[in-house]
């Protein structure tokens, strides 16, 4: 299906589809892996054994990842038995998402669009899902709300991204690692624009963690776990925005697993 309606996207949104159409050919290679490697998590591969963030059986239920980029997540849902959809903002990142799921038979319905809006009527899924897509890349204040009305009641969202902390000591400006200097406000946390040296930029989002609880409340979430990841190990190695050692002092990731109130 072809996203027609960018005249109507948010500027964070158009803004975040050019970074991921101009950058996708850099997340080729991780999702083949990622593909054929057992589930794991966040930037330092938590086994899913330890998270148990997929059920085991998915035989039934119809699937969401929000932001599948090149759908290695859906992949596992789909290899669990679930029907799924994998809906993303870039149509470069879907191009390697479709050719994956052709490569390895494996039947994806992928969407071209924004996560915010999804095209579903209420309670059509039984399962959503985000790993740094929608959970970081578009307002939480739009698709927590989506996913909400897209879930069937008692259906689960499982949401994982950066963890607040990281927001507040990486620079906006760098692609340096996170320090342990607190740079920006921690209370008002929620859109952050930032931009690199190579004139790369793009839109996050973030909430401190009473206001993701606010959030989750008010649009009729039940809290089910929240984890909240360490690097199992120390050292000087730097994957993405931190350093093993700053990682496993502090926590880089969070992760949210809610269940729609019935
Ligand atoms: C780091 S990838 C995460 C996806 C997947 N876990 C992966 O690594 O391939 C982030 C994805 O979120 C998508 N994204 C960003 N904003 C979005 C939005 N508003 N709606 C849908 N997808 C969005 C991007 O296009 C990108 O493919």
């Amino acid at each position: 299906m072809l996203d027609t309606t960018m005249t109507d996207l948010p500027d964070y949104v158009l803004k975040n589809r050019a970074h991921w159409d101009r950058h996708a050919d850099q997340w080729v290679a991780g999702g083949e892996r990622a593909w054929v490697g057992n589930p794991s998590w966040g930037i330092w591969g938590i086994p899913e054994a330890d998270l148990q963030l997929l059920p085991g059986d998915m035989t039934g239920m119809r699937a969401i990842e929000l932001g599948c980029g090149t759908g290695y997540v859906s992949a596992w849902m789909a290899q669990r038995g679930a029907s799924v959809v994998g809906i993303d903002n870039s149509e470069r990142q879907l191009a390697t998402a479709r050719r994956l799921a052709g490569e390895h038979g494996v039947d994806l319905e992928l969407i071209h669009g924004n996560a915010e809006e999804v095209p579903f009527p209420d309670g059509h899924f039984d399962y959503a899902i985000s790993e740094y897509g929608v959970a970081i890349w578009a307002d939480p204040y739009k698709w927590i709300p989506e996913a909400h009305r897209v879930l069937v009641p008692g259906g689960r969202l499982v949401f994982l991204g950066n963890h607040p902390l990281v927001m507040i000591t990486q620079h906006n400006d760098s692609d340096a690692p996170v320090g342990t200097e607190l740079l920006y406000p921690y209370f008002g946390m929620h859109r952050i624009d930032w931009h690199d040296e190579n004139g790369d930029e793009g839109t996050e989002f973030n909430l401190t963690i009473s206001d993701w609880v606010s959030l989750f409340n008010t649009t009729g979430f039940d809290i089910v776990d929240y984890h909240e990841l360490q690097s199992p190990t120390t050292g000087q190695e730097v994957r993405f925005y931190a350093s093993m050692d700053w990682a496993h002092a502090f926590p880089t990731e969070q992760v949210w697993v809610l269940r729609k109130r019935a």
